[in-house]
């Protein structure tokens, strides 16, 4: 028997596409290549997948929608496209920065570890060959299906070139045990491969400003804010910015001598490099214990600052609090959440 249909007209990019009764907007839009961003996959932790809803809104909110929307979002209409089912026919928006979202191949130019358990990769782009992007975009790569499975996935990798790199970007993938994207960039992938990721998504959008810009990363946290960093210095920023980098040993380090020589270099830029259980062999320049009480002792007054956070949600919820009660506005918090 032949489903229901419904008819989803995207009121700001002029062009309708056809759903299933019952499919979620978020498939309705994957399938019709309609990019829409993703960190967790179309599972309802990310809350980045937003679209705004005129009509035909009648699937009810979800606890999800309830965590991750503000009340103003609700009342605008935003749902999470994850999260929304499609029971008629609806008339939706896209968020902007998704109206230059495409699909891209590239090259496997370079490959190589930056620490114990991440592996760079550097892509040369080939179709498009340039990519406009702000500092700190993530990409979603396809990941093909492993043998025997029909099952094609997308992973999302922040960038950790600066915008001006428009030809060729660099990720840092860390590996994780069961992981399929990261099992495939660290056990498959070879210079010369060609994969497919849609993009740019995201990104720092207030990287011009003047104010003092703290930015916290975990682990491979640090590609977004690697991005924005170079992106600082080749601009000739100068802004305050303090980073702080944790990890929880020595061996989960990367990119310190580059951080230390934008330190040397960059107008007041100040480098935290944090370790958790440091070991014997710690440099005198590395911090022992967790990054948050290295916030907690190094930021006395964040009233008029920016703050960047990269990592695990109990990470950023623990700097979104220490922020706070130094007086950041939440307005002036920018989140990019692990999953
Ligand atoms: S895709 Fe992550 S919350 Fe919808």
């Amino acid at each position: 028997m032949k489903s229901e249909t419904f008819n989803i007209n995207l009121v700001n990019v002029g062009k309708s596409i056809t759903a299933a009764a019952g499919d979620t907007l978020f498939k309705a839009l994957h399938d019709a290549n309609i990019f829409i961003p993703t960190v967790c996959g179309g599972k309802g932790f990310c809350g980045k997948c937003k679209v705004k809803v005129f009509s035909g809104n009648k699937s009810s909110l979800t606890d999800s929608e309830k965590k991750k929307l503000s009340s103003d979002e609700v009342a605008e209409g935003w749902r999470m496209s994850c999260q929304a089912v499609v029971e008629s026919d609806m008339d939706i928006e896209l968020p902007d920065d998704t109206k230059n979202v495409r699909l891209y191949t590239a090259e496997v130019i370079a490959l190589g570890m930056v620490c114990r358990e991440t592996r760079r990769v550097r892509l040369r782009l080939l179709a498009p060959a340039e990519m406009e992007y702000l500092p700190g975009a993530f990409i979603l790569l396809d990941i093909p299906p492993a043998a025997g499975s029909r099952l094609a996935l997308s992973r999302a990798y922040s960038i950790a070139t600066p915008p001006s790199s428009v030809n060729e970007i660099e990720l840092n993938v860390k590996h994780v045990p069961e992981g399929k994207g990261s099992g495939f960039v660290h056990d498959v992938l070879k210079p010369g491969d060609k994969v497919t990721f849609s993009a740019p998504y995201s990104g720092y959008p207030r990287s011009s400003d003047e104010n003092e810009l703290i930015c916290v990363a975990g682990g491979s946290g640090i590609s977004p804010v690697l991005s924005i960093l170079r992106h600082l210095k080749e601009t000739e920023s100068r802004r305050k910015i303090k980073f702080f980098f944790g990890v929880r040993t020595c061996d989960d380090l990367q990119y310190i001598s580059e951080l230390r020589t934008l330190e040397k270099s960059m107008h007041a830029f100040e480098f935290f490099s944090v370790v958790e259980f440091p070991g014997e062999n710690t440099s005198k320049d590395t911090i022992a214990g967790r990054v948050t009480d290295a916030v907690i002792r190094s930021v006395e007054d964040a009233s008029g600052c920016s703050a960047y956070l990269c990592g695990s949600q109990g990470l950023l919820e623990a700097c979104r609090t220490i922020l706070l009660e130094r007086g950041i506005s939440e307005d002036d918090i920018f989140y990019d959440q692990f999953f």
